[in-house]
């Protein structure tokens, strides 16, 4: 499907199915988050603009590429969509940084907002959002249309696993952005968590529960 970009290099498969072990702890649970964030922002930048410049080399000047126009906007769903941020820094050092912060009702699996601040001006920037867990995709859509509120036009989600509710859910609802998926798992269960998943990505990352 057009912007559904599910990314199935072979070292982001290994670095996967680490995460999903219940038996991986939470320091090497950090460095695989950022590792698959660094592996899956490899291929979804491959489209950021470039504009020659002139460089100096010690033989001759020339004109080369460089990225062009303001820098990226990271935007990371709190809280587990902090871990997946210095996997693309390590790319993008320059890259400014927003937050969203939303945690979905145990009860309804609705997103409630509780902190948002992105950076300006938002609407000139290539805005990658990050999350590892794409469920019934309420979280995504809700931080998305944020985004678009604030005037935010460039926009890639990048998740490491989604469930198909999910990734339907927001590509219906926001057909124009591009979503990066690590893997697609099977389904949801009753609790909206995800089928076989790697259970709750937020507790895994800072060690609560
Ligand atoms: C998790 C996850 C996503 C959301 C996905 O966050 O990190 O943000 O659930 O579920 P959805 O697609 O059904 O909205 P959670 O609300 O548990 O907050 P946390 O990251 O602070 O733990
Ligand atoms: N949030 C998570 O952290 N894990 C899931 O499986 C679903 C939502």
């Amino acid at each position: 499907m057009e912007n559904i970009i599910i990314l199935d290099h072979p070292l982001i498969q290994h670095k996967i199915s680490m995460l999903r072990d219940k038996n991986t702890g939470t320091n090497e649970f950090r460095a695989l988050i950022e590792e698959i964030a660094m592996l899956m922002g490899y291929e979804a930048l491959r489209d950021l603009p470039l504009e020659d410049v002139e460089v100096e080399t010690p033989i001759e000047a020339c004109m080369t590429p460089m990225l062009a126009g303001k820098k990226l906007a990271v935007v990371p769903i709190l809280r587990a969509g902090l871990g997946m941020v210095n996997g693309i820094l390590s790319l993008v050092p320059s890259a400014k940084v927003g937050h969203i912060g939303l945690y979905r009702d145990e009860v309804t699996h609705e997103p409630h907002e509780y902190f948002c601040k992105l950076p300006s001006p938002i609407e000139l920037r290539t805005i990658v959002v990050t999350d590892p867990m794409l469920a019934t995709g309420g979280s995504a859509v809700a931080a998305i249309d944020f985004i678009k509120k604030h005037g935010g036009k460039h926009i890639k989600f990048m998740c490491i696993i989604a469930a198909p509710e999910g990734l339907e859910r927001l590509h219906k609802a926001h057909p124009d952005i591009q979503i990066y998926v690590g893997h697609l798992d099977r389904c949801l269960n009753d609790a909206a968590y995800i089928c076989p998943g790697l259970g709750d990505a937020g507790d895994r990352i800072f060690g609560t529960k």
